[in-house]
């Protein structure tokens, strides 16, 4: 099959990699030349583990390659995927479509013979019926079908997610679309994961009500945790009883500061205002978003009282500032709200991230970047954990005890044993361990 990625963004540059490495012809398209400049050199535009060897494989097998010239890669392709952005738009929270619909009209002119266009861009309910009349619009003539193909790639694992996905869901309301459909994910069907037909409406909710209801569950366990300091119960056993359940399931059960990220944050948010919009408000939606939008920023509060209240003038050290490990993507990320409130409440910030260092420098002034995790400690009244990278859970903690001006740990996302933390002289607090 010829596919063509519009956006060699995060979604479209996984996608279009993982097409290719089943042997489909891809070529994806990006108006950001330098973008395709350095694609062209083998320098990915985002940190995902494995995704430059996974491209320089396929650009040297000839089954993958880059261009800025929409008309000519789309030109004889058999489907043409949307993968650009629809970040929140300012004022409402729903999400901006209008790099989508430019998408749609600019491939509308260059259609040549039958020609799937696929969503995989997050769109709210009715875009594929927006898209089909748009495409329609600019070019009367085009023979075409638009298909719902939504992603649930992870961040830090969407390789992987990609090749062996829980599922695949395409809302197709044609046949022959099927029928294009059907053999560009046969590797997968191969693979035993399920693919689901379904309507186009239906398949891009599904996309919305999955990520809302992660986000739900999140929160739910979130609030479980704060519960679980007052009343003296330890939230990771909780998390684990009720997730052996197997109605409930163990996983995204992991309590921390509120989840974040490119995703969860802006689709919550969009979904309130389609059901808002449609005259049916979800309001365990609009719930969840308020509760983690509110517990983000009484991160810093908790911070600052671990270290016994006042942070004036003293140093904080910060673990961590991406929403999650594995990846540079600052989106959203707690950090972005725990690290100004710290500032707000005259701290020294002293941060050390792994790989997100690029993406944070601009996004949070007036805090020092240090190059590891016990330069960041260095006279430290407290240290809080923020993200989860593999390297914060075994640090030294004999050194790190050493080089701060107290030993006070804050974790965030729960890496540690209390009573290792207790042995080398920590005051430990992390969440929902009211157990200890
Ligand atoms: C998510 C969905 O998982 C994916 O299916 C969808 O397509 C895109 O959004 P991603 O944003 O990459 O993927 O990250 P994910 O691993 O889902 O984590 C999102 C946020 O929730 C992070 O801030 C993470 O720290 C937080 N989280 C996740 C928790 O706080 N607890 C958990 O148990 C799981």
């Amino acid at each position: 099959m010829r596919i063509v990625m519009i956006g060699a963004g995060y979604v479209g540059l996984v996608s279009g990699a993982c097409f290719a490495d089943f042997g489909h012809d891809v070529t994806c398209v990006d108006k950001a030349e330098d973008k395709i400049a350095r694609l062209h050199a083998g320098v990915m535009p985002i940190y995902e583990p494995g995704l430059d060897s996974l491209v320089a494989k396929n650009v040297a097998q000839k089954r993958l390659s880059f261009t800025t010239d929409l008309a000519d890669a789309v030109r004889g392709a058999d489907a043409v995927f949307i993968a650009v952005g629809t970040p929140s738009r300012r004022g409402d929270g729903q999400a901006d479509l209008s790099y989508v619909y430019a998408a749609a009209e600019e491939v509308a002119g260059h259609l040549d013979g039958f020609t799937v266009i696929v969503n995989k861009s997050t769109v709210p309910v009715g875009t594929g019926d927006e898209v089909e009349a748009i495409v329609r619009r600019t070019n009367p003539q085009a023979d075409f079908a638009v298909v719902s193909n939504p992603e649930f790639l992870r961040e830090g694992a969407a390789i992987e997610d990609f090749k062996r996905p829980d599922r695949v869901v395409l809302g197709v309301e044609d046949e022959r679309a099927k029928a294009v459909m059907q053999n560009i994910y046969r590797p997968l069907n191969l693979n035993e994961s399920p693919i689901l037909f379904t309507g186009r409406r239906t398949s891009e909710l599904i996309k919305y009500a999955a990520n809302a209801f992660l986000a739900m569950k999140i929160t739910f366990i979130n609030e479980m945790a704060d519960l679980c300091e007052v009343l003296g119960a330890d939230v990771q056993q909780v998390a684990r009883g009720i997730g052996l359940d197997k109605r409930i399931g163990g996983k995204f059960l992991h309590a921390g500061p509120g989840y974040g990220g490119s995703c969860f944050p802006k689709d919550t948010l969009a979904l309130t205002r389609t059901a808002q919009e449609a005259g049916r408000p979800t309001r365990l939606i609009e719930t969840t978003v308020a509760v983690n939008a509110d517990r983000k920023k009484a991160m810093a509060t908790r911070i600052a009282a671990a270290a016994g209240g006042d942070l004036t003038g003293r140093r904080v050290a910060v673990l961590g500032l991406t929403f999650k490990p594995n990846t540079d993507d600052m989106r959203d990320a707690p950090s972005l709200d725990i690290v100004p409130a710290l500032l707000a409440l005259g701290a020294e910030v002293h941060a050390f991230d792994p790989e997100g260092r690029h993406e944070a420098e601009p996004l949070l002034p007036g805090i020092t970047f240090a190059d590891g995790p016990y330069e960041a400690a260095e006279g430290a009244a407290v240290l809080a954990i923020l993200t989860e990278w593999d390297q914060f859970r075994a640090l030294d903690l004999r050194r790190l005890k050493a080089v701060m001006a107290a030993p006070v740990v804050v974790d965030l996302r729960n890496i540690y044993r209390t009573s290792e933390m207790a042995e080398a002289g920590f005051t430990y607090s992390a969440i929902g361990r009211g157990a200890g």
